[in-house]
């Protein structure tokens, strides 16, 4: 893995310019599994490159998916014949988002078997609400070998109710159901921006689907679509680290290419800290205020404060005066990074898996850490440009598998990032 090594600004405010933003991650992954859904394949455009994507196409090519790169963001994906029902354990083990090809690969070959997936190690990660969703569909689970094996000649529609509103299990019964014989409908389903453009994306493919963007999601199943182009949308959270930048070390810094309109949140709590902004229909202007003031942030299901902006935002509380609350509603392991904020220089105390507290503001001193997520990694990034002094982060890969060729995009807006290899 590659490394990071990151000049600190010492707090000087210099990052200017703009910064474009990527597809949104988590949306284009689960746009590859919807692939499995159609008979004449679909397009997918504006995909960022990142490793999860390459691994993403890994598996579908592994299990009998034709994938073409059209352009440096554009895939073409088909399937011909039938599937190869093991989604590759090697990769799957590493990539969460697997699991949402279970539900359509299930549905159209009813069978399929997988490994538990990996990802981002940020709590226990279950998958109950899945595997309840499939039984209730009609389908048999076992396991055998390490690998669990689900099967059922054809899905049938359901009333299903969602223990926890998963963004990925709302995702996975919504397009297994797309293939189900009847009416399935999901309750405290997800609500995410992501959630919503897979459905819109499945809907103009020909899908039945009511209720997208609510708990309630109904859908009438019946067969295959026929083909479909899927344009991802840009990624709320990379737009969020970015402003964040932009709300620490920002002279001026405009992240482009982005939906405020998914971004309430972070604006929200930008107004509480007095960090000036200026939004517009595809962008949000960002400066770095005299003072930032100490505010709370309690992480939750959308519209609510988004987990994967917590870290970041940590950053930033290390930067406001007075003390600031974390509190992690979604995750239970999500703020183990923090230890490596404190080394850094920043006054923090984590009270239990959930909760922090942070004092600022403080002058945060160079490390040497080692990127323990994707998410948590951006922060170090973030923390390691406030810094006095030089900081290495390693595990640079984690970075890379969310967010591309980050260090060029910094570094033309005032940052001085250079990547090694180990
Ligand atoms: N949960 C269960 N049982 C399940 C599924 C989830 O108990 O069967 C729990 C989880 O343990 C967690 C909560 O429900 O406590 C919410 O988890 P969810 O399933 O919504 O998360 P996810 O679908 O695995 C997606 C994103 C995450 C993001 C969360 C929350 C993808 C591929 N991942 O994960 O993104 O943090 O939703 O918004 O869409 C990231 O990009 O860095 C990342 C971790």
């Amino acid at each position: 893995m590659s490394r990071f090594i990151v000049k600190g600004l010492s707090g000087r405010k210099k990052l200017s310019g703009e910064i474009p933003v990527r597809g949104a991650k988590n949306a284009v992954l689960k746009a590859f599994a919807a692939s499995l859904l159609f008979k004449k394949g679909m397009e997918i455009s504006n995909a960022p490159v990142i490793e999860d994507v390459l691994k993403m196409t890994d598996i579908l090519r592994s299990s009998g998916a034709n994938v073409t790169r059209s352009g440096e963001r554009s895939y073409f994906v088909s399937v011909s014949g039938s599937l190869n029902t093991v989604i590759e354990p090697k990769i799957a083990k590493l990539l969460r988002s697997s699991i949402v090809l279970t539900g359509p690969m299930l549905a159209r070959e009813g069978r399929v078997s997988f490994p538990h997936p990996g990802g981002c190690v940020i709590g226990a990660r279950p998958i109950d609400v899945f595997f309840d969703s499939y039984r209730r569909m009609g389908a048999k689970i076992s396991e055998k070998d390490g690998m669990y094996v689900i099967e059922c000649d054809r899905l049938k529609g359901a009333d299903i109710f969602f223990r926890v509103p998963s963004v990925t299990g709302t995702e996975t019964v919504m397009m297994a159901a797309v293939l189900a014989k009847g009416v399935t409908r999901i309750f405290n389903a997800a609500c995410e921006p992501e959630v919503q453009s897979l459905a819109d994306f499945l809907k103009k493919s020909g899908a039945d689907i009511k209720g997208e963007g609510t708990h309630e999601i109904t859908v009438k199943g019946g067969k295959l679509l026929n083909t479909g182009k899927f344009v991802t949308p840009p990624d709320r959270i990379e737009a969020g680290s970015l402003a964040v930048l932009g709300a620490v070390l920002g002279k001026k810094i405009r992240v482009t290419d982005c939906d405020p309109s998914h971004m309430r949140a972070v604006l929200h709590a930008f107004e509480s800290a007095g960090i000036p902004f200026l939004a517009g229909k595809s962008f949000v202007e960002v400066k770095s205020p005299k003072v930032i003031r100490n505010f709370d942030i309690k992480t939750g299901e959308y519209p609510g404060f988004p987990t994967d902006l917590q870290a970041p935002f940590a950053v930033l509380l290390t930067q406001a005066v007075g003390q600031s609350k974390i509190f992690e509603t979604i995750f239970e392991g999500r703020l183990g990074y923090l230890n490596d904020l404190s080394r850094m220089g920043a006054g923090v105390v984590i009270c239990d898996q959930h909760r922090a507290i942070i004092d600022g503001p403080s002058s945060l001193r160079g490390r040497d850490v080692e990127s323990p997520d994707l998410r948590a990694g951006l922060a170090f990034l973030a923390a390691a440009m406030v810094a006095e002094g030089d900081s290495v982060i390693r595990n640079a890969g984690f970075i890379d598998r969310g967010y591309e060729k980050i260090e060029d995009r910094l570094n033309k807006v005032g940052a001085e990032i250079k990547r090694a290899d180990d």
